[in-house]
C-alpha cells in the first residue's frame, strides 16, 4: 500500500510531544512490512539541515496569497524514510517552535499555516501526475493536518481513503469566523455536521467527519472521548462518528528507548544486570548535586507542563514525600504558573530537588535510566509514551488511571508493573505515593515489578498488523 502519513512534527527533525515519536516511528515499522510510505511535514527553520540534499522541487503555485508553496523531496538520513517539505517562507521560517512564539503565545496566523499545509498534502494525493505517486492512503494526524480531509470533500475526491488519527481532542485547531474566508474552503462545509464548532471553524473536526476512519491511540481514550467529561465538546459528533472510529495502542521504537544500547545513559543494563541501574541513579544524582543515598527512592517527570499532565497534583504532594527522604527530579517546560511552582519548591528543598526547565532529549534519556519512579497523574492521557519509556527502563511508573496509562500500567496481580490511582485529587495521589514508599523498602516486591515492567512489549511490531488491516478495509 502507499501512505502518505502527514503529521505536523517528525521525531528526529522536530518535537514537542509524543506525536513526533508516533510519526518518526509507525512510518517505520509500516515500511519495514514493505509498505511504501512517505511523510510530509512543513519545513520548518532549520529543517533543510536535518534533512538528505533535495531530490525534487516542486512548485504548487501561491494558493493562499502569502507566497509560493514548495514541496522539497528528500529523505530522514537517520532511516531513509522519504519525505515532502512543505516550503513557504513567510509561513514556516520562524526562530520559535512550530506552533508558539517565544511567550508562548500561538502564532495568530496557526490557521493559515496549517491550512496550507493540509492543503498540499490534499492536493499532493489529488494530482499523481505531480509526483508519480499515487497515495491509496492519506494518514492526517491532529488538528494541523485536519483540513486536508475538508479540501478533499471539497474537490469531491475519493480516490483516497483518509485516517485521522487524534493523539490529543484538547487541541481542537479551531478559529475565529473571520478568518475561514482565507482558508479557500467553501462555507457549504460550515454546518453542525461538517466543520463548525460552536461559532467557530475547526481543523481537528474537519478531520473527523470528512475521514473514513477514526483513530485514537489507545482503547481507553477511544471510549472516553464518547463522554462530556473527555470529549472536549467534540463528544457528540463522535457519537455519530462513533462507527468508524478505533482505538488503536502506540508502539515504542525500542531501537531508540532500550537500555540495554541506548548511547545516551552512563550505563547500560537489562533484566539480568538491573542492578546496573543504580549506576546511572547515582550519577543523575550527582548531575544535580543532590544527595547520592541510594537507600532513599529517587521521583521524577519528563513532561510538558499543562494542566493535562496534573502535575499541580504532585506540588500540592511531594512535600510529605520529600519529608520522608525521597528526591525528586523533574525535566519540563510550559505553563509558567508551574515552572515557577517547581522552582519554589526546588529553592524549598534545595538538597533534594531538582527542576529542569527546558526541553533536553539526552537528559530525558538519563532520567529514564536514573529514576526509580515517573510520576504521570494526568487528567486525560490519550495513550503517553514516557510510561511506556519508563516501563522498559525498569522504572516503574505511577500513574493517574485513564487513557492509555490506564491500558498500559497495573498495580495489582502477577504482571504488576507500576502503581496507580483514580481520582485527580491530591488526597488519591499521596495515598498512591505512600503505597509506593512501602513497596520501595520491600526489594523482592520491587525487583519482581521491575521485571514484570521491563518484559512487557509495546514494540510497533505489536500493533503494526491493525492498522495494516485498517488501512486494507478502507481500500477494498
Ligand atoms: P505528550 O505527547 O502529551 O507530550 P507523551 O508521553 O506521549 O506525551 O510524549 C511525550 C514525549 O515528549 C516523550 O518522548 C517525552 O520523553 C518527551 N518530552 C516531554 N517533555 C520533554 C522535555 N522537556 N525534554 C525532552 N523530552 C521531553
Ligand atoms: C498526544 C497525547 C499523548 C500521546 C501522544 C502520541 O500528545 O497527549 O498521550 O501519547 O499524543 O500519540
Amino acid at each position: 500500500m502507499k501512505i502518505l502519513f502527514a503529521a505536523s512534527e517528525i521525531y528526529p527533525l522536530i518535537k514537542t510531544g509524543g506525536l513526533a515519536d508516533v510519526a518518526g516511528s509507525l512510518p517505520l515499522a509500516l515500511r519495514t512490512k514493505g509498505h511504501d510510505v512517505k511523510l510530509i511535514m512543513p519545513a520548518y527553520q532549520g529543517i533543510l539541515e536535518k534533512v538528505a540534499p533535495i531530490q525534487k522541487t516542486i512548485n504548487l503555485g501561491n494558493p493562499f496569497g502569502v507566497g509560493d508553496l514548495r514541496i522539497l523531496e528528500t529523505h530522514i538520513p537517520e532511516n531513509d524514510t522519504p519525505i515532502w517539505l512543505v516550503q513557504c517562507q513567510a509561513l514556516y521560517e520562524r526562530e520559535d517552535g512550530p506552533y508558539v512564539d517565544k511567550n508562548g503565545q500561538d502564532f495568530e496566523d496557526n490557521h493559515l499555516r496549517f491550512c496550507a499545509f493540509s492543503w498540499a498534502a490534499a492536493y499532493l494525493v489529488s494530482n499523481s501526475e505531480l509526483t508519480d505517486w499515487q497515495a491509496d492512503i492519506l494518514h492526517l494526524n491532529d488538528w494541523q493536518t485536519g483540513f486536508a480531509a475538508a479540501y478533499l470533500e471539497s474537490w469531491e475526491n475519493k480516490s483516497v481513503a483518509v485516517v485521522t488519527t487524534v493523539h490529543n481532542l484538547r487541541y481542537n485547531g479551531s478559529f475565529e469566523m473571520h478568518k475561514f474566508a482565507s482558508t479557500q474552503l467553501s462555507t457549504e462545509l460550515l454546518t453542525m455536521q461538517g466543520m463548525e464548532f460552536y461559532g467557530r471553524f475547526s481543523g481537528l473536526k474537519a478531520g473527523l467527519v470528512y475521514a473514513d476512519a477514526i483513530t485514537t491511540v489507545s482503547p481507553s481514550y477511544a471510549q472516553e472521548i464518547l463522554t462530556p467529561e473527555y470529549g472536549d465538546g467534540l463528544d457528540g459528533i463522535l457519537n455519530v462518528l462513533s462507527d468508524k472510529l478505533t482505538g488503536i495502542l502506540n508502539g515504542v521504537d525500542y531501537n531508540a528507548w532500550n537500555p540495554e544500547i541506548d548511547p545516551l545513559i552512563r550505563q547500560t543494563y537489562s533484566t539480568t544486570s538491573l542492578q546496573q541501574k543504580t549506576t546511572n541513579k547515582r550519577a543523575l544524582l550527582a548531575e544535580n548535586n543532590l544527595s547520592t543515598d541510594l537507600t532513599k527512592p529517587l521521583f521524577g517527570v519528563v513532561s510538558r507542563l499543562t494542566e493535562q499532565k496534573g502535575l499541580d497534583l504532585i506540588l500540592e504532594t511531594l512535600p510529605t514525600i520529600l519529608a520522608q527522604g525521597a528526591r525528586f527530579v523533574l525535566l519540563g517546560s510550559g505553563d509558567k504558573t508551574l515552572e515557577q511552582g517547581f522552582m519554589a519548591l526546588q529553592q524549598q528543598f534545595p538538597e533534594q530537588v531538582a527542576i529542569r526547565i527546558g526541553y533536553d532529549e539526552a537528559y530525558s534519556h538519563r532520567l529514564q535510566a536514573g529514576l526509580d519512579v515517573l510520576l504521570i497523574p494526568s487528567r486525560f492521557e490519550p495513550c503517553g509514551l514516557t510510561q511506556l519509556y519508563a516501563l522498559k527502563y525498569g522504572t516503574l511508573p505511577l500513574v493517574r488511571q485513564t487513557g492509555g496509562l490506564a491500558d498500559t500500567v497495573f498495580e495489582e496481580g502477577e504482571k504488576a508493573n507500576g502503581f496507580h490511582f483514580q481520582d485527580a485529587t491530591s488526597e488519591a495521589l499521596q495515598a498512591c505515593l505512600q503505597r509506593c514508599l512501602e513497596t520501595y523498602h520491600q526489594p523482592a516486591i520491587w525487583h519482581q515489578k521491575q521485571i514484570n515492567a521491563m518484559q512487557y512489549d509495546y514494540s510497533w511490531d505489536k500493533v503494526t498488523d491493525q492498522w495494516i488491516e485498517l488501512y486494507s478495509s478502507l481500500i477494498q
